[in-house]
């Protein structure tokens, strides 16, 4: 019997108004049916909006250090839990065991670090232009929150934006991808028994067009956090009115591999960014700017690298790539590759869906590409990484910034002159040296320029600052009427 889940609603677990339910299966064994989920809709998100109304007011009054606390009991939990979290999450989503680990264990990081975030919440002081008078900022919640979720991260994202909306007073809509509702479900029941009170967190699971789309447009809501696709997020701004919104919509990162480089070390990066969660990050390496001295030599090395990666499942410990999440993803990258074909790319290794059951892409590897092609300029989020030879330092900061995306990057050099070169040059929110495009740490902030975003971060203060206002403050102990710009202290 496949076990129904239930949408979390002031504190009960309760079906949709709808009656309806979707499945979640296993992408690499897509007959494995995880549980049946509801498919919530406008009604559904009213009946939230209403309940993380009316728990608002009382749970922002909660002094944030012990709204720590529940965050630092979240963390327990989570931990007690990784083994099961993490083997669930590969099992619904793909990615291997030992990545998933990782998943669950960003989510810890994450509540950790906003758990001491509210012994912090600072505002400033500083000096009025007048006499005894004093000035500072306080931070305040925004209000509801509404956190729309993509299924590749499925605990350490949610975690990125519940977390912090959580410290800083937030009451929240939580709206979870529905390739992952599981893994969302396992995250609340942890928010439940640690003891956040009812109607300060609330999931709503269901389609985007129904359920996201109704959280967008409610009035009652006043700030919107998103990740995921970048026409979806284009729809939000438009849709939310006058609402905070944050967006990360994605990336086309590429990693510059200089003559100098330590090729051995940007062989690691190249196949970890490029296929490690079988290139369905944000922040996968999808383009490699290589040198044209070097690039007949790490083409060899990187197809020879490639040919030893083990597809499978993500369970088995020996598997270095999983499955793509659905059929449709799959779909995605033999049109990808079928593209860069089109375009004279030169197909050096992959390409192929291999006769496996789940939704696998064999790991694919384009050569001779240039900076304008598709392939070189759309995110494909899948296992294909395209090299783009270069002549020249310039040639390859021209390569790295030729896209609308501007999330991570990187630069192989031991060059140190090279290496500050490229870190005021490129043009990205998140940049590495000798390291591979991905790799975010939970304290600093998260997110990108351009096309990426609106120029919202997550994580570190940032992340604070996206679900927080700043109030500004003036208390004037001098018992007279002073004008501010007209008496001169
Ligand atoms: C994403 O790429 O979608 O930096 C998020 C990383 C992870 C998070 C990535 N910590 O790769």
């Amino acid at each position: 019997m496949v076990k129904e889940y239930k949408l979390y609603i002031d504190g009960k677990w309760i079906n949709s108004e709808s009656g309806e339910t979707f499945p979640s299966i296993n992408p690499a064994n897509p007959k494995q049916v995880l549980g049946k989920f509801q498919k919530g809709n406008e009604e559904d998100v009213n009946k939230a909006v209403e309940a993380a109304e009316k728990a608002f007011k009382k749970w922002s009054e909660v002094p944030a250090p012990k709204r720590g606390l529940i965050l630092l009991k979240v963390a327990q939990l989570l931990k007690q839990n990784k083994k099961k979290l993490a083997r669930e999450l590969t099992m619904e989503m793909g990615k291997v065991i030992e990545e998933a680990r990782g998943d669950v264990q960003e989510a810890i990081d994450m509540a950790e670090y906003m758990a001491g975030e509210g012994r912090r919440l600072f505002g400033y002081t500083t000096p009025s232009e007048l006499r005894n008078k004093f000035c500072m900022t306080i931070r305040t919640p925004v209000g509801i929150c509404g956190l729309i979720t993509p299924w590749n991260f499925p605990f350490a994202i949610p975690a990125w934006k519940i977390m912090p909306a959580l410290i800083c007073g937030n009451s929240i809509i939580f709206k979870p991808s529905s390739d992952t509702p599981l893994c969302a479900t396992r995250l609340v029941e942890i928010l439940e028994k640690a003891g956040v009170p009812k109607g300060v967190v609330n999931l709503v699971t269901g389609p985007g067009g129904s359920v996201g789309m109704s959280i967008v447009k409610h009035e009652k809501v006043r700030c919107i956090s998103f990740t995921g696709h970048r026409d979806t997020g284009e729809m939000i701004l438009k849709e939310a009115g006058l609402k905070k919104v944050g967006l990360e919509l994605g990336g086309k990162n590429g990693i510059i591999v200089m003559d100098d480089a330590d090729l051995n070390l940007a062989l690691d990066g190249v196949i970890w960014g490029g296929y490690g969660t079988t290139g369905q990050r944000c922040t996968a390496t999808s383009r490699v700017i290589v040198h044209e001295k070097i690039r007949k030599k790490f083409e060899r090395m990187l197809v020879n690298r490639i040919k030893k990666l083990k597809l499978g499942n993500g369970l088995n410990p020996k598997t270095d790539v999983g499955p793509l999440i659905n059929k449709r993803a799959q779909e995605k990258s033999v049109k990808y590759t079928e593209m860069g074909l089109n375009e004279g790319a030169n197909l050096l290794i992959g390409g192929k869906i291999p006769k496996m059951k789940g939704f696998f892409f064999k790991p694919t590897l384009f050569t001779d590409c240039s900076i304008d092609m598709g392939i070189c300029q759309e995110e494909i989020f899948g296992p294909i990484v395209s090299l783009i030879p270069v002549k020249d330092f310039e040639e390859a900061i021209e390569a790295v910034n030729s896209i609308e995306y501007g999330l991570s990057s990187s630069i192989y050099t031991n060059n140190i002159r090279k290496a500050f070169l490229a870190i005021q040059h490129i043009e990205t929110g998140l940049t590495y040296v000798n390291s591979s495009t991905i790799g975010a740490e939970v304290h600093l902030p998260f997110g990108g320029i351009k096309h990426t975003g609106i120029g919202t971060r997550e994580g570190g203060i940032e992340g604070i600052h996206e679900f927080s206002e700043t109030k500004t403050v003036y208390i004037d102990y001098s018992g007279k009427l002073q004008k501010a710009q007209i008496n001169m202290g």
